[in-house]
């Protein structure tokens, strides 16, 4: 690769870099604002390997917010198996009930109208604007965040990133642009290990890898998820998986938390999981996912 500045704008560096290294990723083939923002909400916490599998069974099951809207919250969390954070596929569920009731069917095309949907946060509502809508709005999550930090050799503020990201769309590209920022970061603004020689648009950094890292300390760089083992989120897991197979009675929960020792712990999980309208207690007092619309929803 030449070592000179090229004498197109970082902008066309960067669309030339994406076309050629695009990668096919089924979310990618569809404008559909439903199936984008599936796609988004599981791509939220959740690695792209594992969201792909999913994703595909999901829109088989739920091809359109009406199907999805129709079935009890425990087919959306059965579908939900394997990706994790569970409270997603409830507020996914309660979004299609209110953009069936709210805006005909279709996830609506607006910041304010997305951002009111359950969630859904600044993150998602804009990836479904730029990925469904085509509109040139910068679509900051963690990794797009640690490449604005250091394009501007500095931590930036969350409201900074945004308005970087924004101000760095190039007019009409939005959908290919912020594609391009995902695979970049990916591939070679890597957490540990950037490639800044390989990089396209390295003549406009202030970083390239020399002395501290911007990325450290900017607003929504995460260093990963915290520690699972032994967490709340562990039990959480493991009583939902149980569920998934049917109903738990009161005296089994603590052990489906894998915490036989520990019931008041599950307890507190599981009124947790009751009061996010992610399970509820039968007849019998036994705990299982809810099979009719809950009255709170989620949130
Ligand atoms: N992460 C979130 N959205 C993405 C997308 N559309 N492509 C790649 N990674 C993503």
């Amino acid at each position: 690769m030449s070592h000179a500045r090229p004498a197109e704008s970082r902008e066309a560096a960067l669309l030339a870099w994406g076309e050629r290294n695009r990668r096919d990723l089924p979310w990618r083939r569809t404008r559909d604002p439903w199936a984008v923002l599936v796609s988004e909400v599981m791509l939220q916490q959740t690695q792209i390997s594992r969201v792909v599998p999913r994703y595909r069974t999901f829109l088989e099951e739920f091809p359109t917010a009406a199907a999805c809207a129709a079935a009890p919250p425990a087919a959306v969390i059965r579908a939900w198996d394997g990706l994790g954070y569970n409270r997603r596929a409830v507020s996914l569920h309660r979004c299609a009930q209110l953009v069936v009731a709210g805006h005909g069917g279709r996830p609506p095309d607006g910041l304010a109208a997305l951002l009111a949907l359950p969630g859904v946060g600044p993150y998602t509502a804009r990836a479904v604007l730029a990925f469904a809508y085509e509109h040139d709005v910068g679509v900051v999550d963690t990794n797009v965040g640690r490449v604005l930090a250091r394009w501007q050799g500095r931590p930036l503020t969350a409201a900074e990133a945004q308005a970087a990201a924004d101000a760095a769309v190039p007019p009409g590209g939005g959908w290919a642009w912020n594609q391009a920022l995902f695979d970049l970061a990916a591939e070679v603004c890597t957490r540990r290990a950037p490639r800044c020689e390989q990089c396209p648009v390295r003549w406009w950094c202030r970083w390239r890898g020399r002395g501290a890292d911007p990325a450290d300390g900017s607003a929504g760089v995460s260093g990963g998820q915290s520690r699972f083992a032994g967490s709340d989120r562990q039990g959480r897991g493991r009583l939902v998986a149980a569920l998934r197979m049917g109903p738990v009675a009161g005296a089994e929960v603590a052990a489906a938390c894998g915490w036989p020792d520990d019931p008041t712990r599950a307890e507190r999980i599981l009124g947790e999981l009751v009061a996010e309208g992610m399970v509820e207690i039968d007849r019998e007092g036994r705990a299982r996912l809810p099979e009719a619309e809950s009255a709170h929803g989620s949130r």
